[in-house]
């Protein structure tokens, strides 16, 4: 009953299949193979545009603030929800990687940055002033960290907004195929045709191992010389980028990764449903990804707890986070549940 994280969760056998047959012999190394090219070619066809660049790193925190360095000089600031996992989780690194760049929270039900809020923002902004720190991205998660999702159409409002005052649009997609599978969207519908410039692709919380892809479009991709410099001046560079890249190219073979998001989706929602059939226990957030946020009574989380299933009490309100996974069985769930009720 490991409900930790998705990062808890094994490695699909399609990805280490593909990281063995990559094992033949010698291949160039930094991102200089084979598989690296076929990676950027299949991109290129799965976001429907040639107007792009992507470059592999191996942590869902470098892709984001090697991203948000590109996009942000250490003078400005970022806008990006008061949750955000590059605000709460990342130890600083946008700020380290930009430079310094300040990160101005925006509030948001369940996650989702408010439209009102991000007007406010940039209604206040004014980079000729001096003495203030304009933001010049803003960042945008889907999922959100609440297990939320925005829709293409949600996200493109946002950026739009951003855009119209002169800023950079950055996506932290750590589940962007969970969206995707939520949304029923388009990798392009909710990447660039939405306006987003750069994106951190993950893989590693849907099957991967440790494939994190950042993608610039459009007229960011012309920056890729210096994503490349920075990556490097980063330490992300693996040497043996060709495992990385086979990785990433088994989740993306025959819609693997929409397959697995829309697998890890489906668990949540039958743990959710199964939840809210607890007397006293609510869902807080709106279960659409693989995320589930409960307020659970005490007594329930001490059983859990006591029969050792993994999960993660948030704070002192009884609520609980739990994350299924693209390998969480039905009868796991069936457990957790009969150790919640009984
Ligand atoms: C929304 C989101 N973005 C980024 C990350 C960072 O990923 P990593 O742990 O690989 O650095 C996480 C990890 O939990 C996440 O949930």
């Amino acid at each position: 009953m490991n409900f930790s994280s998705d990062t808890a969760a094994p490695a699909h056998p399609d990805v280490l299949a593909a990281m063995a047959e990559a094992n033949a012999g010698p291949a160039p190394s930094y991102g200089n193979d084979a598989r690296t090219e076929a990676l950027r070619a299949r991109l290129r066809e799965i976001f429907e545009t040639d107007d792009l660049a992507a470059t592999v790193v191996t942590s869902g925190t470098g892709s984001n603030a090697l991203a948000l360095s590109l996009l942000t000089p250490g003078h400005g600031a970022v806008l990006c929800h008061e949750a955000a996992h590059i605000h709460e989780h990342e130890r600083g690194a946008p700020e380290f990687f930009t430079g310094g760049a300040k990160l101005q929270l925006l509030e948001g039900d369940h996650g989702r940055i408010a439209m009102p809020a991000l007007e406010a923002a940039l209604a206040h902004r004014n980079p000729d002033f001096v003495h203030e720190c304009p933001a010049f991205a803003l960042s945008v998660s889907n999922l959100t960290e609440f297990g939320t999702a925005y829709s293409a159409e949600a996200v493109a409002a946002r950026a739009d907004a951003a855009k119209a005052d002169g800023l950079s649009v950055h996506l932290d997609g750590a589940r962007f195929a969970n969206a995707l599978a939520f949304t029923g969207a388009s990798p392009a519908e909710m990447s660039w045709r939405a306006g987003v410039d750069a994106l951190s692709l993950g893989f590693t919380k849907n099957g991967g191992i440790s494939a994190e892809i950042v993608i610039l479009f459009g007229e960011t991709a012309a920056k890729f010389g210096e994503l490349e410099a920075r990556r490097k001046r980063a330490g992300l560079m693996p040497p043996k980028t060709r495992f990385t890249s086979a990785e990433a190219l088994a989740m993306l073979k025959d819609g693997l990764w929409l397959t697995l998001a829309a697998r890890a989706n489906a668990s949540a929602r039958a743990l959710a449903e199964g939840f809210a059939a607890i007397d006293g226990a609510e869902i807080v957030h709106p279960v659409e990804g693989n995320l589930v946020f409960a307020r659970l009574p005490q007594p329930v989380i001490d059983r859990l707890q006591g029969e050792g299933a993994a999960f993660y009490p948030l704070g002192g309100d009884r609520v609980c986070r739990f994350v299924c996974s693209w390998a969480t069985t039905e009868d796991e769930i069936t457990a957790l549940l009969d150790a919640a009720r009984t």
